[in-house]
């Protein structure tokens, strides 16, 4: 299904968790950063409501591409909508065209840039909204807090920047499987910590 593509989809069972999560909260708009092509973005609009939607960012036209050619056979171009440019450029762009509040969004690009999405997640989340980011854990790797590794650090900001928030309550939970061990922060917005 993803031929050509680096081997970094979710693994299917956190793929099933991500369906079951949306089903949780029941969805009717998701929002996913970072597409590649599109594993997680199926999983995720097989847990929206009936006439849900789910927009998904995504940087690189090859993978944008692969990404719509598999929804198309899992059935979901009607309710799928692949955007293609970066999501900083793009993010504010929904904040102006009042898309969204999503029920969900799941963060999953450049890692680096993790503080920024999840800035941009609350502005454009509703109250009891999740938002749920990948690679949290990297192999245990982010309890380093010296690390010289980006995305490590990009994780590390992510969850102090959580942390002096008390309007929001998270956890991260690991993941051992097909990816090795890695794990979800879950952020239930407008749950106190
Ligand atoms: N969510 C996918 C995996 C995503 S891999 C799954 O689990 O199936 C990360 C993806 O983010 C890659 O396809 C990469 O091209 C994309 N990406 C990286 N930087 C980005 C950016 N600035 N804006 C949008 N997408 C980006
Ligand atoms: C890698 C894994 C991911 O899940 C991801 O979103 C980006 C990169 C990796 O293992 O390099
Ligand atoms: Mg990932």
């Amino acid at each position: 299904m993803e031929a050509g593509l680096p081997a970094i989809s979710v693994s299917p069972n956190q793929g099933k968790l991500l369906q079951m999560l949306a089903q949780i909260v029941g969805a009717r708009s998701i929002l996913e950063i970072g597409t590649l092509g599109g594993y997680s973005t199926i999983w995720l609009a097989r847990g929206l409501r009936p006439g849900g939607h789910l927009l998904t960012l995504e940087v690189e036209p090859k993978h944008a591409e692969i990404a719509r050619t598999n929804i198309e056979h899992a059935g979901l171009q009607d309710v799928v909508e692949v955007q293609l440019g970066s999501a900083l450029e793009i993010l504010p762009q929904l904040s102006t065209r009042r898309r969204g509040p999503f029920d969900l969004i799941f963060i999953d690009a450049d890692k680096p840039n993790i503080p920024n999405y999840f800035e941009w997640a609350l502005k454009l989340s509703r109250p009891g909204a999740l938002i749920i980011v990948d690679n949290v854990v990297r192999n245990g790797a982010v309890v380093d807090a010296a690390s010289s590794d980006a995305s490590v650090q990009g994780v590390r900001r992510f969850i102090e920047l959580l942390g002096a928030r008390s309007d929001l309550g998270g956890t991260a939970i690991q993941t051992v499987g097909t990816k090795g061990y890695d794990g979800f922060a879950i952020v239930l917005v407008g749950a106190t910590s």
